[in-house]
């Protein structure tokens, strides 16, 4: 064995799998360029690092299963004037969490809710914060499910270690005053510890309507709202405005 091959293997022992990769061409570069062999492990290494940060960062963002993959970039703030464009790039600097503040988006249906909570939501996990997405319905649902086998608890403190965690879709569907109680629970835990972005298309006063009870509805209000970014969305659907323009597709496909 040669001792580049011995090389390789300590590379693949440490896991340094650019440079492992890299090495070839560097080595045939080194020979027509004059590098020092500083400059060649200072680039190596800076290479190595830009790969393993961007891979832990990839990782990261598939475990908070985000329902699609889109930043503030993707979002076309012209089509919603009712956001504060440098609102929200200051929160994506995910200064909020400093202070453990939630954020809540409310508005009607596909205005953009879930893309700009995603949107956060990537930038946290790209930094490799532990975040996680889920549904309203999915977590009470979880909840619930847990208190009938006596682990509510055991749950609770689950989705209690996530330091930024989304829940989508308050509203969409009521729900029992169980569940309602142990919401209450998971935000009480969160509460000025961790950060957490929720969306709705309710306004709070008619949450109790969801919640089914005015008492806990007002507690959960309470703690959410005590710190927090409410960032109420008025306009129209993004979806008519992609329909409009499939409309106009099949229009001009047509030849009409
Ligand atoms: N201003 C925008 N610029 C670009 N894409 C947008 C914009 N608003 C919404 N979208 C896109 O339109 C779709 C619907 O948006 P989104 O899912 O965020 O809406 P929502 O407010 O969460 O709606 P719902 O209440 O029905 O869940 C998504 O694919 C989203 O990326
Ligand atoms: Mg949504």
């Amino acid at each position: 064995m040669s001792m580049y091959t011995d090389l390789i293997d300590n590379l693949e022992i440490l896991k340094l799998d650019n440079i492992k990769n890299m090495l070839p061409g560097y080595l045939d570069e080194m020979k027509d360029k004059n590098i020092s062999f500083t400059e060649m492990l200072y680039d190596l290494t800076k290479e190595e690092i830009k790969y393993q940060t961007e891979r832990a960062a990839k990782v990261n963002i598939k475990v908070s299963a985000f329902p699609f993959e889109k930043t503030l970039d993707d979002f076309d703030f012209s089509y919603q004037p009712s956001v504060d464009k440098t609102e929200l790039y200051d929160l994506e600097t995910l200064r909020f969490m400093e202070k453990s503040e939630n954020i809540i988006f409310v508005g009607t249906s596909g205005v953009g809710k879930t893309h700009l909570a995603v949107g956060i939501g990537m930038a946290a996990a790209k930094r490799r914060i532990s975040t996680y997405y889920i549904t309203f319905n999915d977590l009470i649902n979880q909840l619930v499910q847990a208190n009938s086998e006596n682990r509510a608890d055991i749950k609770i403190k689950y989705f209690c270690k996530y330091k930024l965690l989304i829940i989508d879709e308050i509203g969409y569907l009521p729900i029992t005053k169980e569940g309602a109680y142990l919401f209450f629970q998971l935000i009480n835990k969160r509460y000025e510890k961790k950060s957490t972005i929720l969306t709705t298309n309710q306004v709070f006063s008619k949450w109790s309507d969801i919640f089914g009870d005015s008492v806990v509805t007002a507690a959960i209000i309470d703690r959410l709202v005590h710190h927090s970014h409410i960032i109420k969305i008025k306009g129209q659907s993004y979806r008519i405005k992609d329909r409009n323009v499939e409309m106009q597709r099949n229009i001009e496909k047509e030849g009409v």
